[in-house]
């Protein structure tokens, strides 16, 4: 609530209550002030703008190319995208790229400091849960900057994971519970979890005080999160744990195609006055 009658946007730890209210988290991701007005719309509780823009929105391999200066610049443009009164708009959360959290903890307070100072983003996601990653996120939190983990399939880490399916087995399943300890003792307000196995993300449900907001995880989490544009079945090709809920670029496709067609149709018949008064 806001005892001082402030209006504000919905605070990160506030999804905490969330959890022990038993309500679903929903997550979103976002990467203009189109997509973002969509997702606002459609009464999701965060919008993630998660650096899979690179691939959705930049038309890049991976995610690792982003950069800190087209984070901050898409966020910027989700956030002109909301139009209701700013106590009612989802919490925006922005990931961090790759290599602006990886190079030490000034570094990364720089980064994330940069994008909630001049954007509408009240968090940031970073992956992983290496030691050098949790003083990076101890060091965040203390700054005054909330913090979601991401642990599980971690597309910068493609190199290493791959974008396969982790923690098959028991000795990686110990290690990513153990992780996700580590990041809700670090401050972490939320955990993404992507691409692991169901009983993981159950697992993490109960044991985690912290919300578990999972993609590819289960059904059994706090909450879930899905890329927006593999949702509306705009990418060409999505992964096997987001089936998309409408045939989207067929459909936009189909209708751009038709007033293509139609066009060029009403091409081809030019008023003979129009084609006798052509200039040579
Ligand atoms: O970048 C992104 O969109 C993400 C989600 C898949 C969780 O990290």
């Amino acid at each position: 609530m806001d005892p001082l009658g402030l209006s504000r946007q919905m605070l990160p730890a506030e999804l905490i209550r969330f959890k022990q209210t038993g309500k679903v988290i929903t997550v979103l991701t976002a990467w203009d002030s189109l997509s973002s007005a969509l997702v606002e719309a459609a009464g999701a509780d965060v919008i993630l703008v998660g650096d899979s823009l690179g691939m959705v929105a930049l038309g890049h391999p991976t995610t690792l190319p982003v950069t800190l200066e087209q984070m901050l610049h898409h966020t910027q443009a989700v956030g002109r995208g909301l139009y209701l009164p700013i106590n009612k708009q989802p919490l925006v959360v922005c990931d961090l790229p790759f290599l602006s959290y990886q190079c030490g903890e000034d570094k990364a307070v720089a980064a994330a400091g940069s994008l909630l100072k001049n954007s509408c983003a009240a968090g940031v996601k970073l992956e992983g849960a290496e030691p050098e990653i949790l003083a990076v996120i101890e060091r965040l939190v203390r700054m005054g900057i909330p913090v979601m983990g991401h642990l599980g399939l971690t597309p910068q880490a493609v190199h290493r994971l791959g974008y396969r399916k982790q923690a098959e087995d028991q000795q990686s399943q110990i290690k990513l519970l153990k992780q996700a300890v580590d990041l809700q003792q670090v401050g972490c307000f939320a955990l993404v979890i992507e691409h692991v196995p169901e009983c993981i993300g159950s697992r993490l449900k109960k044991e985690l005080q912290i919300p578990v907001i999972g993609i590819g995880a289960g059904d059994d989490c706090d909450g879930q999160v899905r890329v927006t544009a593999d949702l509306i079945g705009l990418t060409s090709k999505q992964p096997p744990f987001s089936q998309p809920l409408v045939p989207g670029r067929k459909l936009f496709i189909e209708a751009l195609a038709s007033w293509v067609k139609e066009q060029h149709r009403s091409g081809e018949n030019p008023t003979k006055e129009a084609s006798q008064q052509a200039p040579d």
